[in-house]
């Protein structure tokens, strides 16, 4: 991808594609139930297709009519092959809950990238509750079946460990019952509870208790991915003259701490709360340039805007004071180190950070100055890298950008659409 700034004025209006954690969820539930599911604006990217893929190497049915996905799962059948789950983790660590209950036998696997993420934190519960589990790296075979309730306290905030024991709970003998340490995104509990399972959460703590009858069907419509929204209103705050509507995004509070976090910064963003789908409220978010002073971030607000570091941090480069992140250690095992990897390309552009084991400071504003950038690999970095691109005076280049297929394909046009140069 190659951006040329600076970019002048954004405007425009944009539908974004259906929420990434959402929809791994609702194929999931989805694939457990011998119903037949509707899913509507369902992600199509990368990530959602390794899972696609790996749920028809187990037998659950899904065909595409007139843009939605039909899904008919149940009981799974022995795949013959290993399940590949490509670059995402999500799509491992949710499958890993699922297969858990299944009394058959599957390899999991996926790329370099994958194999580097820890997947222990999700193997040790699942094994606590009675399935077999060989690694706790991919690649892994798990053998799943006759599993019992756990009481488990997660070790870290996690909603994809989260969202994995609840698969496997719905399919376990008796109650479990999850503490989490920080409010992580609550889409399964919201999801499960609307397909009638008897399941009670607050802010840190889920229970559920599995039903004899088998999962209700999935019929739901995927709210806007508002983490993708926040590449958007990221480049309508920073680019003078810009103002952006995203239409029908997903605003639950699990997500938008970063909504918050520009909010108290001094950015003009309005949300328009219009609907509900699933259990999740949707809205309409208006942002508009402005001009930003630092913060800090730490906490709970981490949890809550947790893929959106790589932006923020784009961001904070042009925000008048010092701004510091802290409590943010996960960051380092994301699909690229979102502290180190981050900077350093940031640095390549001429920002001085400091840099801390579990965030960074920064004092702003800074000039970015065009430069050969380079993605790790990281869907969100070489995103956010296009944002840097447009607020620097020249022709910036990221190498390896395909990689923004894997959760927002229509990205480049986008913001092409919108009135960014970039090819
Ligand atoms: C996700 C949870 C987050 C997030 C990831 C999607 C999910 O990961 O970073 O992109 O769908 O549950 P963690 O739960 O590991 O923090």
């Amino acid at each position: 991808m190659k951006v040329t700034g600076p970019a002048t004025q954004l405007l425009g209006e944009v539908q974004l594609p259906g929420d990434k954690s959402i929809s791994h969820r609702a194929l999931l539930h989805a694939a457990l139930s011998p119903e037949e599911s509707r899913l509507n604006n369902i992600l199509r990217a990368g990530v959602t297709t390794a899972m696609i893929d790996c749920l028809r190497q187990l037998g659950v049915h899904i065909q595409e009519t007139d843009g939605d996905l039909i899904v008919r799962g149940g009981k799974w059948i022995q795949p013959n092959k290993p399940l590949n789950c490509g670059n995402s983790a999500t799509t491992m660590r949710l499958l890993m809950g699922a297969l858990a209950g299944q009394p058959i036998t599957a390899e999991l696997t996926g790329t370099k990238g994958l194999q580097r993420r820890p997947m222990g934190r999700v193997a040790r519960p699942l094994r606590e509750m009675g399935a077999s589990i060989s690694s706790d790296n991919a690649p892994l075979v798990i053998k799943g079946g006759n599993l019992y309730g756990i009481i488990h306290h997660l070790e870290v905030a996690s909603a994809q460990v989260k969202a994995a024991l609840l698969l496997a709970a719905l399919q376990a003998e008796g109650e479990s019952t999850i503490y989490q340490p920080g409010p992580s995104r609550d889409h399964s509990e919201r999801m499960l509870c609307e397909l009638g399972v008897k399941l009670n959460h607050d802010n840190l703590m889920v229970t559920i208790k599995p039903s004899e009858k088998s999962l209700a069907a999935t019929n739901i419509s995927i709210p806007g991915d508002c983490s993708s929204a926040a590449f958007l209103i990221a480049s309508a705050v920073l680019v003078p003259g810009s103002k952006i509507t995203l239409r029908d995004v997903g605003i639950n509070s699990t997500r938008t701490g970063i909504l918050d976090v520009l909010t108290s910064m001094g950015a003009d963003i309005s949300v328009l709360h219009h609907g509900e789908s699933g259990g999740e409220p949707i809205g309409d978010i208006i942002a508009k340039h402005s001009k930003l002073k630092s913060i800090t971030v730490h906490g709970d607000t981490v949890i809550r805007m947790i893929d959106e570091f790589p932006v923020f941090t784009v961001i904070a480069t042009q925000s008048e004071g010092k701004t510091t992140v802290k409590d943010a250690a996960e960051l380092r095992i994301k699909e690229s180190d979102r502290i180190s990897s981050l900077l350093g390309e940031l640095r390549k552009m001429g920002i001085v950070f400091t840099e801390h084991t579990d965030g960074y400071t920064i004092l702003g504003p800074q000039v970015l100055s065009p430069a050969k950038l380079e993605s790790h690999g990281d869907h969100r970095m070489a995103m956010s890298l296009a944002i840097a691109g447009m607020i620097a005076q020249g022709d910036t280049e990221i190498m390896h950008s395909d990689v923004v297929d894997e959760s927002y394909p229509e990205y480049t046009q986008t913001l092409r659409k919108l009135g960014a140069k970039v090819v």
